[in-house]
């Protein structure tokens, strides 16, 4: 038996009892004629103590030459320490070794396997296996099992089926590109991985299986970011015989169980806002509402009074930043160069002191007197002590770069609590997007959706006008879940491929099989799905999802620790006919 306890379990409760521990040396100090070692696993941390006189001298001998990360396995008998720290909880005893195996020697590690490490990013990701030791990285792979075992847990009890899905499809259209797998046996055809299980959840619902949910990987080839990696994890869900409130309904209950048993929150009905106001309030799909500072249309109050800037201009949009009025010059004008960046792209930024006084100071007090300023104020909702920032021009690209300058300012002046958790649905979105490039519409979320059925004679004179029943799950300004009521119907469907200009022909090769499935009785249904890897990053009170996944890529898509990609050898190319010529026999 390698052991009977683990390194964070042993207490006063069990002094003078016999152990037998098993871990990693986490580090040890020689003393001459004591040496203390800690002794670590998952479960924490145990002092070990091998001491010349109480120590059987050869076990002593052996304590010399403990390197770090060594593997060990030690019998002895646990004592009461002199000093103790109260901050562990075998901070009391220490084990006083009377037996010691060396498991498995280590080499130094590349760095050190403490809380706070010595190793950068890049270095850590190559050893990743050592940087799993670390508390930090291991609590947030088991504050994610935690996560995904409540969502089983719930999904399980409300009657949910968790179906598996195939890996080696047909390419699913979701936004992003495919990453492709080349068939050996079929010389030159290619199986795609899912962007999402999307064809499948809707062809169980045609198999009747009424609630099917599975905690799947999604593979999307795009650029990506904090909150983007190429493979992924989604909480997929689908029912059948629900309408669009079945469905909020019930994963406002998944999410609000997740609040209540991973954070202690007490559930309470999330606010909802369609798309339309979210873009007009906070100028983003996904808004934070953890703050306010949200958007006032100025036009009616600030145009027409001689400031050329604004008179041309299709919005005049501003906030009421809290506190702000003391701003300096100098940070008023950091703040001006930081939208004028071509990042954010602004012309500039007018702003208007609300001063305690009641008095109003502006950078445009030559074209606006102090009636025209209060008035604005008012529309802001600022309070003496604010500063209002107003943005002017397009409507899309001045909310776009209002929305980047509010997360900005929240985040200087510390109002994203990663403590607070402010979810939010997000509904009625467009069905289409109309794309310039290539001058035809898009699916906003997937080419499955359904339009709202007050709106499907729209879709013949007015397509981009259609609204979808659609909606997404926001919290803390990310969007972590999305999904909607389906096409259930294989006219409709049809009709929706044309709208996307697929030909008759393109849409039968891709999707046939789902407009034939829908010729057999396929019910009503609709679904959601959540990116459980935002959902772990957000709850642990972070944003970068990488650090809540075991193995993840880099910025390149890179995983450096195997080095992949990389390239094949000539006869596996040859196999797979990507390459014409066999390679040379040796
Ligand atoms: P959607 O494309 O909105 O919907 O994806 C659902 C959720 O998955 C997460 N997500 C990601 N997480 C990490 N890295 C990525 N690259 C990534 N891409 C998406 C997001 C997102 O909200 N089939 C539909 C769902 C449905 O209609 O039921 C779908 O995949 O949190």
């Amino acid at each position: 038996m390698y052991r009977t306890h683990h390194c964070g379990e042993l207490s006063l409760d069990h002094l003078n009892q016999t152990v037998t521990l098993s871990g990693w040396v986490q580090k040890s100090r020689n003393k001459g004629f004591i040496i203390w070692a800690d002794l670590r696993d998952r479960y924490g941390i145990t002092q070990l103590v091998f001491d010349e006189e109480r120590t059987p001298k050869t076990v002593f001998e052996q304590a010399q030459n403990l390197g770090r990360e060594f593997v060990i396995q030690i019998e002895g008998t646990v004592i009461e320490r002199e000093s103790k720290n109260p901050h562990m909880t075998t901070g009391a005893i220490e084990v006083l070794v009377e037996k010691l195996s060396l498991l498995n020697a280590s080499q130094t590690p590349p760095f050190t396997i403490e809380d706070k490490t010595d190793g950068g990013e890049e270095l850590r990701m190559q050893y990743r296996y050592l940087d799993i030791r670390r508390n930090p990285v291991k609590e947030k792979l088991i504050f994610r099992s935690q996560v995904a075992m409540t969502v089983r847990n719930y999904l399980s009890k409300a009657g949910f089926i968790e179906v598996e899905t195939p890996y080696l499809i047909k390419s699913t259209p979701e936004g992003a590109r495919d990453f492709v797998v080349p068939s050996r046996m079929n010389e030159g055809q290619f199986y795609a991985l899912p962007q999402s299980p999307q064809t499948f959840k809707q062809l169980l619902m045609v198999g009747g299986m009424d609630k099917y949910f599975q905690i799947v990987k999604c593979f999307r080839d795009e650029d990506l970011r904090a909150d983007r990696q190429p493979e992924f994890t989604q909480i997929d869900c689908e029912m059948a015989f629900v309408e669009q409130e079945d469905i909020l309904n019930q994963f406002e209950g998944l999410t609000q169980a997740l609040l209540q048993t991973i954070k202690g929150i007490e559930p309470k009905a999330f606010p909802r806002i369609s798309y339309e106001e979210a873009m007009r309030k906070y100028g983003n799909d996904k808004p934070d509402i953890r703050f306010g500072m949200t958007f006032a249309e100025l036009n009616d109050l600030a145009q027409g009074k001689g400031f050329g800037v604004f008179d041309s201009q299709a919005l005049i949009v501003g906030i009421a930043v809290p506190d702000a009025a003391e701003m300096s010059r100098k940070e008023i004008d950091a703040l001006i160069d930081w939208v004028k960046r071509p990042q954010i792209g602004a012309n500039g930024l007018i702003w208007v002191k609300c001063n305690a006084d009641g008095s109003y100071k502006s950078s445009v007090d030559k074209f606006f007197n102090e009636a025209d300023l209060a008035a604005w104020a008012q529309r802001c909702e600022a309070k003496a002590g604010d500063l209002l920032l107003v943005l002017s021009g397009a409507v899309n690209s001045t909310r776009t770069q209002m929305s980047a300058l509010r997360m900005e300012l929240a985040e200087r002046l510390g109002l994203r609590n990663p403590n607070e958790f402010a979810p939010l649905w997000v509904t009625d979105f467009p069905l289409l997007e109309w794309d310039e490039e290539s001058r035809r519409y898009h699916a906003m979320h997937h080419p499955f959706t359904a339009p709202k059925p007050e709106h499907k004679e729209l879709l013949k004179t007015d397509p981009g006008a259609v609204k979808a029943n659609a909606y997404d799950l926001v919290l803390n300004g990310n969007e972590i879940g999305g999904g909607s009521i389906r096409i259930h119907d294989q006219q409709l469907q049809s009709e929706m491929f044309d709208l996307l200009g697929f030909s008759k022909e393109e849409a039968q090769a891709q999707f046939g099989f789902l407009m034939n499935a829908f010729q057999y009785g396929a019910p009503p249904h609709g679904g959601i799905a959540f990116g459980l890897d935002r959902l772990v990053a957000i709850l642990g009170g972070e944003e970068t999802i990488r650090d809540f996944i075991a193995f993840p890529k880099n910025n390149s898509g890179r995983d450096v620790m195997i080095d992949a990609p990389a390239p094949l050898d000539a006869q596996q190319l040859h196999e797979l006919a990507l390459q014409s010529t066999a390679p040379p026999k040796e």
